[in-house]
């Protein structure tokens, strides 16, 4: 596996779900600073927890000369999902585009894109060259056309400015932060039934945070210009498959409610992952199993007799 070290590393949503520990990871031998809004002091807290310097900066509305441009790598993983179109794109696209115009001199860009770009389409494995479309509308309005046009900066800053990116479409991350699968747990602990699509299984490409972590550094390695654009994911698994899992891990049955306003499958192609980085390790029961170790033990059967 490829490692960065002794790199100055720019990593928006630093204090995201996903971005933490891959910040945890990055800190023991670079420099990380992590580009947010911090609004909550805990935020700050965690970040700096994981090793990391907060640059206070909101990307809607922030003057880029604030940014240093001496980073060697950006990795942006910076999504606000308000439900505010003109807020949620001046953040997510036209911020992404002063971001990568002020860092134009960066050895790499990784920008870290979603599966919610996708014109749904059953169970169909999606390439890269599938149909894009307004997925998530149902669940955050903004979300999906956020993404899409965010992609299409990042794709104009690759060629403008020479600068080598890469575009991944991540599935379902989880792992000991949190995640999909751990709402559902605590939906199905809370007696909550958990929305299905009607053309079920619902499948999807859970990737756990120590997969998607040791991918980063080859994710950097493998960008280019024009800009890499591929899936980001592991293997397929149904949310009816991880939560009768989670079931049999913790004695809690779920409730599944079958209605069409759930997201459906997003089932993704991994040839171009595969060829570019490799596959993913981890299983996704131990993944999941660890995420209920280390979030809930106490949720785990015979909990009470360890
Ligand atoms: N979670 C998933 O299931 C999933 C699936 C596929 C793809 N992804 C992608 O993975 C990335 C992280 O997602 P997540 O769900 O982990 O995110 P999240 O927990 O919702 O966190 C969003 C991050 O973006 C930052 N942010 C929001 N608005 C900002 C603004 N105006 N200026 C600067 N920073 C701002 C937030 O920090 P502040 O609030 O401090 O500003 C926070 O660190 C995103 O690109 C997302 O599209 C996530």
């Amino acid at each position: 596996m490829a490692q960065l070290s002794n790199q100055k590393i720019l990593v928006t949503g630093a204090t995201s779900q996903v971005a933490l520990p891959l910040c945890r990871s990055l800190s023991v031998d670079n420099e990380v600073v992590g580009l947010g809004r911090f609004r909550k002091p805990e935020d700050e807290a965690a970040l700096r927890k994981a090793g990391g310097d907060c640059l206070k900066f909101d990307l809607a509305t922030g003057d880029p000369g604030r940014i240093p441009d001496d980073f060697d790598y950006v990795l942006n993983f910076a999504v606000v999902k308000s439900g505010n179109f003109a807020y949620d794109l001046a953040a997510n696209a036209e911020g992404l585009g002063r971001l990568l115009s002020r860092c134009r001199n960066a050895k790499a860009v990784l920008h870290c894109s979603s599966a919610a770009v996708y014109e749904y389409a059953g169970h169909k494995p999606l390439t890269e060259d599938d149909a894009l479309g307004d997925n998530h509308r149902n669940m955050f309005p903004t979300y999906s056309i956020s993404k899409i046009v965010s992609e299409s900066v990042a794709r104009f800053a690759a060629a403008e400015w020479n600068l080598p990116t890469t575009i991944a479409r991540l599935s379902v991350p989880y792992g000991n932060n949190g995640g999909w699968p751990w709402y559902h747990l605590m939906m199905m602990n809370g007696g909550h039934k958990i929305p299905v699509h009607p053309d079920s299984p619902s499948l999807f490409n859970p990737i756990h945070e120590d997969d998607y972590i040791a991918q980063v550094p080859l994710l950097l390695e493998r960008a280019s210009v024009p800009a890499l654009t591929l899936n980001w994911g592991g293997e397929s698994v149904s949310i009816e498959d991880w939560c009768a899992y989670l079931g049999q891990l913790t004695g809690i049955r779920p409730h599944f409610e079958t209605t069409p306003t759930a997201l459906g499958s997003v089932a993704m192609n991994l040839d171009r992952l595969h060829e570019q980085v490799g596959p993913t390790r981890v299983d996704w029961r131990d993944g999941i199993r660890r995420l209920v170790e280390a979030r809930n033990p106490e949720l785990l059967k015979g909990f009470a007799q360890l």
